[in-house]
């Protein structure tokens, strides 16, 4: 991507030294999320241009440096797109992923929109053959759920409320109740999402358009209230409410991307005692649970599948994206 919105192809020489610990990736499938939707409107707070896109995928080892051990040739695999420095404190503390000079890679290093990609070893992540490349490219969304949902400590017994019901919203709802929590709300405006939401098996959903998420959530969640509060949407609205309703001294996880820097209520945040958490992509640990997780069948994700483009129809994806409004899930690109 140049600029916002303008895609060009260019044909690039073949890797041809791989170092000892390196692999060759022949890439197969490429999913687009939220973020990459905002580096296309111009709206990442975050990316530089021209940027070549892609960090959610599938590939097969195609060829592997003298020393690599962990995979073989022909086997699926992903990879973290987290080229991190090793050194600094979050590093060496092993909060990697929120390492001091942190690159991602379809963000501010170059993605894998390319045939060929080389990726250190130890950031592969070798999945099933029985699981398809549509899942394998999952993986990385799913990543982020296993890692937002382990960020305030125990969900065991408490009540959430995951603003946002896109691919990552749901992964997030699906994984909350994995983790034990009592009572799972999921709220969006759009029913659509609503009800992908419900056929990934999250019963309780709230159209905000249609009930105040006040009497939603009350509804819901009658005397108990909620405790954990999850951020998915990335927009003001959704933040002023989970603060202002969250019960006293609970919990906001934040994992949206903000195109608008948002105004934080204060008063909440101080007087009643909330902890509010980032939330950073993931660590390799996520990742293997996230593979874990989609090959057993325990999280969902054959309703998150909308629509497959061909690499050479990178812009006809967008297209798609922006003419079903909120009418689809996650749009993948095939290599
Ligand atoms: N922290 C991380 O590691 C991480 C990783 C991936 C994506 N993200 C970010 O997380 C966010 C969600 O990602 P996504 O791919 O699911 O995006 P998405 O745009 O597909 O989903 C956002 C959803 O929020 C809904 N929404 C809008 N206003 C709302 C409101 N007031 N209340 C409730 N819901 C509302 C939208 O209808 C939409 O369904 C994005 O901001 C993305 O950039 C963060
Ligand atoms: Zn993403
Ligand atoms: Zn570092």
């Amino acid at each position: 991507m140049m600029l916002p919105g303008v895609i060009e192809f260019r044909d690039v020489a073949e890797p041809d030294t791989l170092g000892d610990h390196e692999i060759l990736l022949r890439i197969k499938k490429i999913g687009i999320c939220g973020s990459d939707i905002h580096v296309y409107h111009g709206k990442h707070p975050a990316t530089p241009y021209p940027v070549i896109q892609g960090h959610e995928y599938s590939a097969v080892v195609e060829a592997l440096g003298n020393k690599v051990s962990k995979v073989k040739k022909g086997m699926k695999v992903t990879a973290r797109p987290q080229q991190v420095c090793g050194m600094c404190r979050p590093c060496k503390k092993g909060q990697y992923n929120a390492c001091q000079n942190l690159k991602v890679e379809g963000f501010q290093a170059p993605g894998v929109a390319q045939d060929l990609f080389v990726v250190p070893e130890d950031r592969v992540v070798v999945f099933p053959d029985e699981m398809s490349f549509e899942k394998g490219a999952l993986i990385e969304p799913t990543a982020v759920g296993v890692h937002a949902t382990g960020r305030p400590g125990s969900l065991k017994d408490k009540n959430v409320v995951v603003s946002g019901a896109g691919t990552i919203g749901n992964l997030v709802a699906q994984f909350a109740k994995i983790r034990g929590a009592k009572k799972v709300l999921i709220t969006d405006v759009s029913n659509y999402r609503l009800n992908k939401a419900k056929e990934c098996g999250i019963s309780g959903i709230l159209n905000i358009n249609e009930t105040s998420f006040d009497k939603g959530t009350r509804d819901f969640f009658e005397a108990e209230g909620f405790q954990v509060a999850f951020e998915a949407a990335g927009v003001q609205a959704s933040l002023d409410v989970l603060l202002q309703f969250v019960e006293k001294g609970g919990d906001v996880i934040i994992l949206g991307v903000y195109s608008k820097n948002p105004v934080v209520n204060m008063y909440y945040l101080g007087e009643h005692e909330l902890n509010i958490y980032g939330s950073m992509m993931y660590r390799h640990e996520d990742y293997e649970a996230a593979v874990e997780m989609i090959s057993s069948g325990r999280i969902i994700t054959g309703p998150l599948l909308t629509k497959s483009f061909p690499f050479e129809k990178f812009p006809e994806a967008y297209m798609f994206i922006e003419r079903q409004g909120d009418r689809y899930m996650k749009v993948m690109i095939d290599m």
